[in-house]
């Protein structure tokens, strides 16, 4: 019997995963199945079930639910823990086991896919959402110089870098006369048309700035080429965040440069 997986997310309609997953598959020789769901916003939980009921093996799960699927897990990675938020569900019986692969998807985008370094940088992570969270961990495994988190909302900022050793949080105001090497934003204003109100000097020269959003060209990242900044969107980290996944649950890592190149090609 073909196993399935799905995205389950709210929206979910316009989700690339499962494009990604089928081109890993057919990479992979794989047998497989990868849909989308769109649970109810009040039904997270029973649509895993229904899912697990009907031969689901394992799910991605997006908005606005990573949250809830990390509640839902019988069991957690480590970096799971630390995010507190599930992207990755993978079912086993009786037992759910929770990982969040952003933050690797992230740092694998960063350094593999687009030669930028994370050591030794002077790193500014912008918003303290679960999106924010997510990738917090793996980014300071990489050994930036200094880890700064701004936020619109400061005390949110200082509460979530004082989870971590080592990091700095506040408003954006409290960037002034600061410079940054890589500028990540984690914040959802371009949802909204908006980009976070942050100083143009706080690019350094030779800077570097990434939007987790992919597929828009966000007020973030014009504002950022503005101010002479190399620039990327976050379609490699969905990409990458994929075959984390894949590899989580069929024990084998895809490639990753084809189906990203054939998605830039649109
Ligand atoms: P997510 O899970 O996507 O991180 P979230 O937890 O709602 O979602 O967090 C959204 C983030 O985007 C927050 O950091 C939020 O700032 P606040 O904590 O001050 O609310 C940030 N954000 C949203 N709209 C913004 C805007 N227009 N300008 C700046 N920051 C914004």
């Amino acid at each position: 019997m073909t196993d399935r997986y799905a995205v389950i997310g709210n929206p979910v309609a316009h989700s690339k995963s499962p494009w990604i997953h089928a081109e890993f598959a057919r990479q992979t020789r794989q047998d497989l199945d990868y849909g989308r769901i769109e649970a109810p916003l009040d039904a997270f939980a029973r649509t895993v079930d229904a899912f697990r009921a009907a031969g689901g093996r394992g799910a991605n799960v997006t908005l606005p639910f990573k949250g809830e699927a990390c509640a839902y897990a019988t069991r957690l990675t480590e970096r799971a823990r630390v995010a507190q938020a599930v992207n990755t569900l993978r079912f086993e019986g009786a037992e759910a086991l929770g990982d969040n692969t952003d933050g690797v998807g992230l740092v694998t985008d960063l350094e593999r896919n687009l030669g930028r370094a994370i050591a030794g940088r002077r790193v500014l992570l912008l918003g303290a959402g679960g999106a924010a969270r997510g990738v917090l961990q793996p980014l300071l495994e990489r050994g930036p110089a200094a880890l700064t988190i701004a936020n619109r909302t400061a005390q949110r900022a200082r509460e979530l870098a004082g989870l971590f050793g080592k990091v700095r949080g506040g408003g954006f105001e409290a960037l002034a006369g600061e410079a940054f090497d890589l500028v990540i934003n984690a914040t959802s204003a371009g949802l909204s048309g908006e980009a976070p109100p942050l100083p143009a000097a706080a690019f350094a020269p030779g800077a570097f700035a990434y939007d987790m959003v992919y597929g828009r060209d966000t007020p973030f990242l014009a504002m950022a080429r503005a101010a002479g900044a190399a620039v990327s969107d976050g379609l490699g980290m969905l990409v990458e965040q994929a075959a984390e996944s894949f590899q989580l649950w069929r024990g084998v890592r895809p490639e990753t440069a084809a189906v990203l190149a054939a998605l830039r090609r649109g």
